[in-house]
Parts: structure tokens; C-alpha cells; sequence
């Protein structure tokens, strides 16, 4: 597929993949969906790698959704434009992989959503992020109301879209929005290492993590527990043999089967 915005990159078991639309600090419009979809699709069929890293071209993460194309909107267009973005991240936050955040520059609005609907997020400490939509009379509608609220709390949450102020990745660092500060140059590094160390873990074992986790938090705790009890022992069928034998013989365990 040629994609004429999304530029993915291979480097073994990891793939980055850079939003670049530049020109536009990557503001995320149709197009973008649309490829992204596409993109999705084919790691759903394919799986052709185990992690897979998000970054922006240029200063920009992400500047948000587009104004351009949304300012002319009608309710009804809004709508279906709302739930378009919820659902291409929705569908990007259930990939059966690990997908991690490499936040360059600007996360702001649609930038912000599309960076907490992955699985972790790095931020280069000239990262800026902020939901401003308030400011444009909106509200995020990526579903930035919810997953924000989920990963930082209430009244975190509320300060930050009320307020609709930009913040720092040190600050994001502090909410609990990014697990990892980085220096700006060794951004890629950082987020490729990671990857790589996690690519490396029992690929069955590392997608049963992000499973249970994800889905444990819509459950209550013991139905969460019966859910992990489950995919703990479905492990027994190969990858937990293989990785456990390799310990006890003292070698590397080979993932190739599985
Ligand atoms: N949509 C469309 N175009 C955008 C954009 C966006 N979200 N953000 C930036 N651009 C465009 C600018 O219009 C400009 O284009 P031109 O050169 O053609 O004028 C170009 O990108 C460069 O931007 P600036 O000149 O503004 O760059 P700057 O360095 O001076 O400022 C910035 C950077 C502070 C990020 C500023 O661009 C900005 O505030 N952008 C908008 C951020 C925003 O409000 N995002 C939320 C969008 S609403 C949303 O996301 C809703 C939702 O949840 C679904």
C-alpha cells in the first residue's frame, strides 16, 4: 500500500511508523484516517511485527484534529467525524500488539488522543502537550474526556480541558500520562530500545499482558482474576514450556514456534 501521509519504517520485530504531514504539524484530517484504518488492517491480517512505535515528522507530534476540515462542519458531519476518530483509535488501542508513543513535539487535541490511546507514551522533554479544544469552542472528541480521565485522574482531567492550558512533558511525566522522559535526540533510541527489549519477550506471553490488562479494567476484580488465571495457563500450551525449559538449560529461549 503507498500512503501518501503515514511513512512506516521496519527495523526487525519493530516497526515506526511517522505521521508526516508537516506542513500541517500533522494535524490528523480524513486521509489520515483512512490510511490509518488500511495500516490497521493489514497488522490485523498480517501481523507482520510485534511492536509497533508512533511518531510524528517534524516539531509536531500531532497539532490536533484538523481545524481546516472541521470548521465548516455541520452537527450530523461532527458527529461522524467524532466517531470515525473514536473508533480508528479504539481499533488502534485493541491491536493485539504493544504500541508505544515516541512524543516529538506538539500532542495537542486529536494529537494528545491519538498518543493515550497507545499503550505507553516516551516524550521527548520538548514535548508539548494539552487538550485546548475549550478554547475553539470544542470539546476532544477522540475520546481525550474519557482516556485522560482514566490515566491521570478526575480532577486532573478536568483542570486540563477545562483550562485548555498546553503543558510540559515533565508535567505530562508527573500526571502519569508518560512513563518515560527522554532528551530530545535519543527519543528514537529510547522508544526503539524499548521496543526491541519487549519484542524480544515471549511474543504470546507479551499480547496476553496487554489483554488482560486492558480488558481486566472493564471487569470486576474477580472476574479479572478468573481472565488472567485463563490466559496464564493457555500459556502452558507452548511459549510458558519453551521459555521455562530454556531457563532451566540455561540458554535463550527460541520464540520461532510460536
Ligand atoms: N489543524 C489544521 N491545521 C493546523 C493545525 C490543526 N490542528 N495545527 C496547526 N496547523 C497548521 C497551521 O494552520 C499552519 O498552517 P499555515 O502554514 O498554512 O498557516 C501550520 O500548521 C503551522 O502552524 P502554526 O503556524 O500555527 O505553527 P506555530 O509553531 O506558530 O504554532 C501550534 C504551533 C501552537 C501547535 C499551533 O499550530 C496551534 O495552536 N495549533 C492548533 C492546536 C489545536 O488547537 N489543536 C486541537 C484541534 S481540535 C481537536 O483536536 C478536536 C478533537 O479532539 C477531535
Amino acid at each position: 500500500m503507498d500512503y501518501q501521509i503515514l511513512k512506516p519504517e521496519r527495523f526487525g520485530n519493530v516497526e515506526v511508523l511517522t505521521i508526516s504531514r508537516p506542513e500541517a504539524l500533522n494535524a490528523l484530517n480524513s486521509a489520515f484516517f483512512s490510511e490509518l484504518n488500511t495500516y490497521i488492517d493489514d497488522i490485523i491480517a498480517n501481523e507482520p511485527f510485534r511492536v509497533l512505535v508512533i511518531t510524528g515528522a517534524g516539531k509536531a507530534f500531532v497539532a490536533g484534529a484538523d481545524i481546516a476540515e472541521m470548521v465548516d462542519m455541520n452537527p450530523s458531519e461532527a458527529k461522524g467525524f467524532s466517531e470515525k476518530g473514536q473508533q480508528s483509535f479504539m481499533r488502534l488501542e485493541e491491536l493485539p500488539i504493544p504500541v508505544i508513543a515516541a512524543v516529538n513535539g506538539y500532542a495537542l487535541g486529536g494529537g494528545c488522543e491519538l498518543a493515550m490511546a497507545c499503550d505507553m507514551r516516551l516524550g521527548s522533554t520538548k514535548a508539548v502537550f494539552g487538550l485546548p479544544e475549550v478554547g475553539l469552542g470544542l470539546i476532544p472528541g477522540y475520546a481525550g474526556t474519557q482516556r485522560l480521565t482514566r490515566l491521570t485522574s478526575l480532577g486532573n482531567a478536568l483542570k486540563c480541558i477545562m483550562s485548555g492550558d498546553p503543558f510540559s512533558a515533565e508535567e505530562a511525566y508527573r500526571l502519569g500520562l508518560v512513563q518515560q522522559l527522554c532528551e530530545p535526540d535519543m527519543l528514537m533510541e529510547d522508544a526503539l530500545s524499548l521496543a526491541r527489549k519487549i519484542a524480544k519477550r515471549g511474543p504470546k506471553a507479551i499480547r496476553k499482558v496487554k489483554e488482560v490488562i486492558r480488558k481486566g479494567r472493564h471487569l470486576s476484580f474477580n472476574q479479572a482474576m478468573d481472565l488472567e488465571k485463563e490466559k496464564f495457563s493457555q500459556l502452558f500450551e507452548d511459549e510458558a514450556k519453551e521459555g521455562m525449559k530454556a531457563f532451566l538449560e540455561k540458554r535463550k529461549p527460541d520464540w520461532s514456534n510460536n
